[in-house]
């Protein structure tokens, strides 16, 4: 017997048997792109491999989009911009998003198992994700009917200032929170009056059209298109469409600026969320259980794959051990594992890439004279062979401009400095080139503002962390980003102004 059929004839382990059972049930019956209403394959017919990084195997083939594919996506988005859309009024795009959150809500399982087949997730994870995703929608579909404009009156004049959509509009989004960012996405530009092409990330672009399967029969035709594929082909062509008005990118502040200077070729407006290197600082007065808890989830939730994780740890010296070694012991307490099983707190990374890039952050700081205080590699463990599992770790020990104190690790690594001295610790907490979010956790409420003011980010949790309520608006500071998220301050972002001017 050759060694083919050995493998061929293998029992599936316990863990796939259930991600392939989960599979059969949950996966789209369309995974090609997504254009004016129809799914329709890749002009070149070619397709690429999305798989499940808790067990490797190949989930399904998906159609890859590339230029000439986004071509036909924003004819078929101005077409349905032309001769449907923008007859809507506020009051039916407001149903149309409140239609989009109800279904989002009937399917909240199947979605919530399914992006954690894609992405690697704990289901428990995905399912408040798909709850934020459908908050997102009712939310603008809240301040839908919001457009105030300004008038001017004078002997010569009375003009109006108005707020009208930009069309076409093109969005980028990455695979840590497939279906969030797509709402985060899709829900503003519609409020707003905008079709849409929408490129989700090649590791993870099931949700989204699952997302297009259910909303066909909410939203016309072409007002939203989904075209997946790879960010140098199909990301590239949206970056950089002619027809194209206005830009939103989630990613990496490499792509970012990339897709900055491509809409410059078309003076195309951008808005950016990019990458965090968040602080989280700790005072003396708080309590330890809590500082514990809330480091813990402010750098392991998602596999320390959040953009505005907090990633850098300020532990004032007094009780600097006391927190080092809870947050040692809350690691030894946690579930590694199969992300499908509801009690997993850390599942795996979301692809190999992902994995290698971890541990070469952590060769690099174990170069640079950091310490693990816990993991610092692989889990070994026989049965988390197949996935993408990185430990969850902790660096002590690092010089603040190490690179892994630098940079965006994006897993569950957090790096660890001791502080007495508050303007120096203040000093190193903003330098660093991002500027997404921080966190502040001290029972005094005067110092936390003080703080929170100090530290230069977009975003700042005091006690708390990842806390994200639509209407507060979630964006960066320097390198992180440009524009807010979540707010109404998002929908101007996808309107421009128009003056009407007549003359008296
Ligand atoms: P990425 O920035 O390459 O991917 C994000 C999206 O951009 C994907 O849809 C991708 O296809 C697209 N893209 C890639 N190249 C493009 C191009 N030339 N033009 C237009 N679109 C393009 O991120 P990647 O490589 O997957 O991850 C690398 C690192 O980026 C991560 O380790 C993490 O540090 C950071 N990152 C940050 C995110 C955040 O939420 N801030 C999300 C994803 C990654
Ligand atoms: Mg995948």
């Amino acid at each position: 017997m050759s060694s083919d059929s050995d493998t061929e004839m293998a029992e599936p382990t316990a863990v796939q048997q259930r991600h392939r059972d989960a599979a059969a049930e949950v996966l789209p019956a369309h995974t090609d792109l997504y254009i004016g209403g129809e799914f329709v394959p890749a002009a070149a017919t070619e397709t690429f491999e999305t798989t499940d990084p808790t067990t490797g195997a190949v989930l399904t083939d998906v159609a890859r989009g590339r230029r000439a594919d986004v071509d036909r996506a924003v004819e078929a988005a101005w077409e349905a911009f032309d001769e449907t859309w923008v007859d809507y009024s506020a009051g039916q795009r407001q149903r149309v998003l409140t239609a989009i959150a109800d279904t989002i809500e009937t399917h909240a399982d199947e979605l919530a198992q399914l992006e954690t087949l894609d992405n690697g997730k704990p289901v428990s994870e995905a399912a408040a994700d798909v709850q934020g995703a459908a908050e997102q929608f009712r939310y603008f579909a809240g301040i839908v009917r919001e457009n105030p404009g300004e008038t001017m009156t004078d002997s010569q004049r009375q003009a109006q200032v108005i707020k009208e959509p930009y069309g076409v509009v093109g969005q980028i989004i990455p695979w840590n929170f497939p279906l969030m960012m797509a709402s985060w996405k899709l829900a503003p530009a519609l409020a707003a009056g905008n079709c849409t092409v929408l490129k989700p990330a090649e590791q993870t672009p099931l949700s989204a059209l699952r997302l297009a399967e259910l909303i066909g029969d909410i939203v016309p035709d072409g007002v939203v298109n989904i075209v997946p594929g790879y960010g140098d082909e199909a990301g590239a062509a949206v970056a950089n469409h002619d027809d194209i008005r206005k830009l939103a990118f989630t990613g990496s502040t490499a792509v970012g600026k990339q897709v900055m200077k491509s809409a410059a070729d078309t003076v195309t407006d951008v808005t950016l969320e990019l990458g965090g290197k968040s602080p989280i600082v700790v005072f003396p007065d708080t309590d330890v259980q809590t500082a514990v808890s809330l480091v813990a989830a402010a750098i392991f939730y998602n596999t320390g794959e959040c953009c505005e994780a907090g990633s850098r740890l300020f532990v004032h010296e007094e009780i600097a051990d006391e927190v080092l070694d809870g947050l040692v012991a809350a690691v030894d307490d946690m579930t590694i594992g199969d992300p499908l099983d509801d009690a997993t707190d850390l599942g795996p990374k979301v692809s190999r890439a992902q994995v290698n890039r971890t541990l070469d952050y952590l060769k690099r700081a174990q170069k640079d004279g950091g310490e693990f205080l816990t993991g610092g590699g692989q889990p070994d463990d026989e049965a988390l062979a197949d996935g993408c599992y990185v430990e969850p770790t902790l660096i002590d020990g690092l010089s603040h401009d190490a690179a892994a104190a630098q940079e965006e690790i994006f897993g569950p690594v957090l790096t660890v400095f001791r502080w007495d001295d508050y303007d120096e610790m203040i000093e190193l907490a903003n330098d660093v080139e991002y500027g997404l979010a921080g966190g502040v956790i001290t029972e005094d409420i005067s110092q936390a503002n003080k703080t929170a003011r100090d530290i230069e980010a977009g975003y700042i949790w005091i006690n708390s962390y990842h806390d994200l309520a639509p209407g507060l608006p979630f964006g960066g500071y320097k390198q992180s980003g440009i524009g807010r998220e979540l707010s109404a301050e998002t929908l101007d972002h996808y309107r421009q102004t128009k003056t009407i001017n007549l003359s008296l």
